[in-house]
This record gives C-alpha cells, structure tokens and sequence, in this order.
C-alpha cells in the first residue's frame, strides 16, 4: 500500500481566501442510510404461472428466488420517499436540512418532469437542485460520484442521493418476454452524504476516517441495442412519441441479449475494481465489503472468484430482490450493515454494470 494519498491538503488554498473549488475537496461521508421495498413478494412459482418458465430455470440461471412488486397505489417516487425518509432519520436530520437531491431512476412518475423533483416535493425539501441521473443499473454509482463532485463547489452540508426503480409494470409477463421478466424487481434505497468543508483529513485507502474516497466510471453506447426500451421516445422515422402500433409490437418492453450483456458484465465489474484498488495502491484483499450490482448472482460469482474474494467479502440480495436496477446497491448496503459486515471504519466498493452500456465503482470508508 502506497501513501500518497495520506498527504491531501484539505480547506481552502493556503495564502489565498479566494475559494478554489479545483484545491479545495471537502470530506463526503454516508451518515444517513435507508431502504425500501414494496410488502407484495412475487415467487419464481407465481411467475410460472403467468409464463412459460419455473423456479429451477430462474434459480439456477440467475438466483433468485422471489422479488417484490410495488402496489397500484404506489408510484416510484413513492418508494424513494420512503427509502429518504428512513436515510434522513437514521442521519438525525430533517428534510429540511437537504440542499441537493441526486437520484437516479429508469422508471420515473413521468417522462417529464424527472423523479427528482417529485421527491423533493413529498418531503418538503427546500427549493434547492433535484437532479436526475440516467445511469441505468451503474446509476447508483453515477450519483455518488455527482454528489462528490458538486460537494466540491461548497455551501452544502446534506445531500440526499437516491436509487430508487418500478420495473414491474414495464415488463412483459407472457412468454415473449420471460428473459426478462423474472429478473426484475421494484424497491429503493438512499444515502444521506455529510459535507464538511473544514475536515482536518479526508479518508483514504491508508486511514480510517469515513468518506468517499474516489470513483471511476464510463459508458459505451456502441452497446446500446444490447438491452434497451425502444419505446416510446423521439425516434427518427416516428411521426409520435408512442403509438398503439408501438405497445402491439412489444417496443415498449426491455429487449435484452442476455449473453452480450452477462459476458460484458463479468470482464468490466471485474476491471473496474482491479483498475481502481491499483490507482490507490491496494489490491482487491484490501477491500472490506465489495458491493456489486444485483444482475445475475452467477455473473456476482464469477467476479468474485476471479477477484479471489472470500464469500463473507461480497454482498448479495438478488435471492429476495432479484434486479432492482438503480436501487440494488443501498439495497445491499442495508442488508450488509444489518448483519453487521458493513460498519465504520470498513473499505468499501461498489461495482455496477448496464444498460447503456454504462459502469461505475465507488470506494470509500464507511
Ligand atoms: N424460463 C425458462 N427458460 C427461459 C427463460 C425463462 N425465464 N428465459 C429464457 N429461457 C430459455 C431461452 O429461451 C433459451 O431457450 P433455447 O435454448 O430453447 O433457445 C434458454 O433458456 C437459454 O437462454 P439464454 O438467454 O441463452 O440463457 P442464459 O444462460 O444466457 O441466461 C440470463 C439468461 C439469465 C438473462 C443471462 O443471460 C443474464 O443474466 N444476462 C445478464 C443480465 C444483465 O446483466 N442485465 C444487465 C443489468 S439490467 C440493466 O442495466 C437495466
């Protein structure tokens, strides 16, 4: 391990009061962290029966078992409401004390405007930014990195970051759309990130104090039509938005090939971590807790076996949750500081992969 790191100049730039914010880097740390999930559990044999498929088959090739399915009455910014208020209590602080709303999602309220503005208002946030992330699955990981960076720029002391995702009424239950349609689930989880402008020491790979340490992310879009939602949307040839025509010829459900995306996953989740740990001087047996997305539990093992973790270092919720897209990494994080592997003082990473496609891994101290 390295000690580079070790020498960051927090505050403002010596010999100037001018605020630089290039110099300046304040410490982010999580203090506040909730979930969320519908009551409805829907088992691999309750889909049986609307599809041709079965519980071995879903088991076997994803590892889940059940996932859960939001109530009529409920819409996605719903979930991540109540997701935000549990990571506002667990922060001790209110609503009122949030000055920036990240959120991501894939299935918003509405195609205009974004969910951020909608969970802003439920909670009586003030008036200040609630900015969407179109990260698809890597989103969570989008938004850390967005908070991080508009931490940067100073006058804020609580941000709010969101995953939050309603898959199940875009999915296509009949056999047409079985390849996806077990894999996804709804629910939401949220962090609150304290801000102090003033730390003494930001955390690193060589201390123990709390915070985001780095991140790294990318996309390419050359993967598009490997897993998308044609419709609807401003298409070139289509005189609307979305037509009848449109629901017949299944446009407006997820079309995925499986394969590309699973072979995908498994070498980037993989490069990503190798890729961050070495430009901090560590190797992945230093990392605590590794926090990948909820795809596919074979596509978590294979990274795993071939990070060479231990199964008590990487966390998984795809049995109870299966997908639930941008929330399943605070989905994690709540299920791993509830059996008491994610607690202070731990390193943590987080790894995602999807549609797009898109990545994205985070460490930090939590
Ligand atoms: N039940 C039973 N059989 C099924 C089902 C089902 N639900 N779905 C597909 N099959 C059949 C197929 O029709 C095929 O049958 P055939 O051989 O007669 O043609 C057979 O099972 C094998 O299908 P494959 O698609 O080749 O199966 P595979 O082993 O690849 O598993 C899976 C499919 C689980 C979807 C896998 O490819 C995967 O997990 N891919 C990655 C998913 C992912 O990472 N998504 C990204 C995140 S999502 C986001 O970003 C929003």
């Amino acid at each position: 391990m390295n000690n580079h790191h070790s020498s960051v100049i927090v505050g403002k730039a010596s010999g100037s009061s001018r605020y630089d914010p290039v110099v300046h880097r304040p410490s982010v740390k999580v203090t506040g962290l909730g979930h969320y999930v519908p009551e409805k559990i829907v088992t691999n044999a309750d889909l049986a029966e609307l599809m041709d498929t079965n519980d071995e088959w879903i088991r076997t090739r994803t590892g889940i078992c059940e996932r859960r399915m939001a109530d009529i009455s409920q819409s996605t910014s719903d979930l991540a409401v109540e997701a935000s208020k549990e990571a506002l209590r667990s922060a001790g602080i209110g609503a009122q004390d949030i000055d920036l709303i990240v959120v991501s999602t894939i299935t918003p309220d509405y195609y205009m405007p974004g969910i951020g503005v909608l969970i802003q208002d439920k909670l009586k946030a003030p008036p200040v930014m609630a900015l969407d992330i179109r990260g698809q699955c890597a989103g969570f990981t989008w938004c850390l990195a967005t908070a991080d960076g508009y931490a940067r720029l100073g006058g804020m002391k609580n941000i709010l970051v969101v995953g939050a995702d309603l898959q199940t009424r875009i999915l296509d239950y009949s056999d047409a759309g079985r390849n996806t349609a077990v894999l996804f689930g709804d629910g939401a989880g949220a962090l609150i990130l304290r801000v102090d402008q003033d730390a003494q020491q930001l955390a690193t790979v060589d201390n123990t104090v709390s915070g985001l340490i780095d991140h790294e992310l990318g996309s390419d879009g050359s993967g598009c039509l490997s897993l998308y939602v044609k419709r609807p949307g401003m298409m070139a040839g289509k005189e609307r938005f979305m037509t009848t025509q449109d629901m017949d010829e299944r446009s407006t459900v997820p079309h995925m090939d499986g394969r590309q995306v699973f072979k995908h996953a498994t070498l980037k989740m993989e490069s990503l971590v190798r890729s961050l740990c070495k430009k901090h001087g560590i190797t992945p047996d230093d990392i605590d807790v590794l926090i990948p997305h909820q795809a596919n539990f074979r596509i978590n093992e294979m990274v795993r076996g071939k990070l060479g973790l231990p199964h008590h270092k990487v966390v998984n919720v795809i049995d109870k949750y299966g997908n639930t897209t941008s929330a399943t990494l605070p989905l994690c994080m709540a299920e791993a500081q509830k059996d008491g592997r994610l607690v202070r003082g731990k390193l943590v990473m987080t790894v995602a992969f999807g549609s797009g496609f898109s990545w994205g891994a985070n460490l930090l101290r939590w």
